[in-house]
């Protein structure tokens, strides 16, 4: 169990890939989800980052996701069938996201999606769900234009409008910051939307922005925005962007001697960044969905459940994997495997008991959460606030 996680995840993968393709004669080859058998197994499909950069996101979220359809299928399954999960691995690239979901629908025969976490590639992975009117849920997209993509797009998470302002309000209030410096990537939609977000919040408290820099995911030198940064008097760097660059700016910034706070979002939600960054992110904070040092009781049972099964703990992804699987489950139930009944089961979604909070999904498809503001503190990631809508 403890020994190469990562080896493991693709090899359930291809296993149920291999396992799909032999019972794949008894459904129709029409290729939409109509062509779902309606006994036997139902198969959901994921598509995570279980490799590269984020490779955090998509292994942890896909942990929780097994867990919880083991716990169900343990229970009896879906009024007796049982569920089988397909995950593919986007490697974090958005060509490989919308291939991921045309696979799944198409060759595993699909009746759902769970995916992705990174905004960009829900985006992507999204317009295919979408045009084959197979529902699909989001654990942890954030950007608000991941379900502007059409109807059968849903998500369990809070959006960045709101997580912008949380941080943008705790700097103000909080930390007492006037002048904050956006370092942001311009390749990642959420990075984008977040730095959108933070700067309007932040003005209308009547702060002021420093400066705005930029960089792209992928690389790894970043002294020339810091250099100015450095010299624009910021008291703060809002840094909205995934965790293995901002370890790397982190370190940067600690190696050219700028010793202010930098202040981020849930991207920098993984073991690595801190393994990166060593304690270049002491005094420094982000929002996030979940703190498990202040987890529900429910919450503490699936903190434990996933560090039995597992040996490490959950991250908020971790959290909002097992609750977007655990809403499809429930809507499942209710409505069948039926695309457009699947659909409306799960747009009637309300007061959802997860662990990352209730969930009830709006007219949006999104659901309204509160967020955590976490601390970095001698390495470690401390319960600093709760933040409702
Ligand atoms: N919210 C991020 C996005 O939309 C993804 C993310 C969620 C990353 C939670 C870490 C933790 O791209």
């Amino acid at each position: 169990m403890q020994l190469g996680r990562r080896p493991l995840l693709a090899v359930l993968a291809l296993a149920a890939l291999s396992s799909c393709k032999k019972n794949q004669g008894n459904s129709s080859a029409s290729g939409s989800s109509s062509a779902a058998p309606s006994s036997g197994e139902i198969v959901v499909g994921h598509y995570a980052s279980l490799t590269g950069s984020t490779a955090h996101f998509g292994q942890d979220t896909d942990k929780a996701v097994r867990l919880l359809i083991q716990e169900v299928n343990k229970a009896g399954g879906i009024n007796g069938r049982a569920i089988k999960l397909v995950t593919l691995d986007t490697r974090g690239d958005s060509a490989e996201a919308a291939n991921a979901v045309s696979r799944l629908i198409d060759v595993e025969k699909a009746v759902a999606i769970i995916g992705e976490v990174a905004s960009s590639l829900s985006l992507a992975g999204g317009r295919v769900a979408q045009r084959r009117k197979v529902p699909m849920v989001s654990p942890s997209s954030t950007n608000p234009k991941v379900t502007e993509v059409g109807d059968y797009i849903f998500r369990v998470c809070f959006l960045d409008p709101f997580q912008g302002k949380v941080m943008a309000v705790f700097a103000r209030n909080n930390l007492k910051l006037d002048k904050v410096a956006i370092l942001k990537d311009v390749k990642n939609d959420y990075s984008i939307g977040l730095a959108d977000a933070f700067r309007a919040a932040f003005t209308a408290a009547g702060g002021n922005i420093a400066l705005e820099q930029s960089y792209s995911q992928g690389d790894t030198d970043f002294s020339a925005q810091l250099t100015a940064i450095k010299g624009s008097q910021a008291q703060a760097i809002f840094v909205p962007g995934y965790y293995s660059e901002v370890g790397a700016i982190a370190r940067t910034a600690q190696r050219l001697g700028l010793k202010i706070p930098m202040l981020g979002g849930d991207g920098w939600d993984a073991p690595d960044l801190l393994k990166i960054a060593g304690d270049a992110l002491n005094g420094s904070y982000f929002s996030n969905h979940f703190a498990p040092d202040v987890a529900s009781p429910k919450a503490q049972k699936f903190v434990a459940d996933f560090k039995a099964q597992y040996g490490d703990e959950p991250s908020g992804l971790g959290a909002l994997g097992y609750d977007a699987a655990g809403v499809l489950v429930d809507a499942l139930r209710r409505a069948g495997t039926a695309g457009p009944a699947l659909r409306d089961a799960l747009a009637q979604t309300r007061d959802f008991d997860g662990v990352s909070g209730k969930i009830s999904i709006d007219a949006g498809r999104n659901a309204q959460k509160s967020a955590v503001v976490i601390k970095i503190e001698n390495g470690k990631q401390k319960f600093e606030a709760n933040v409702s809508p």
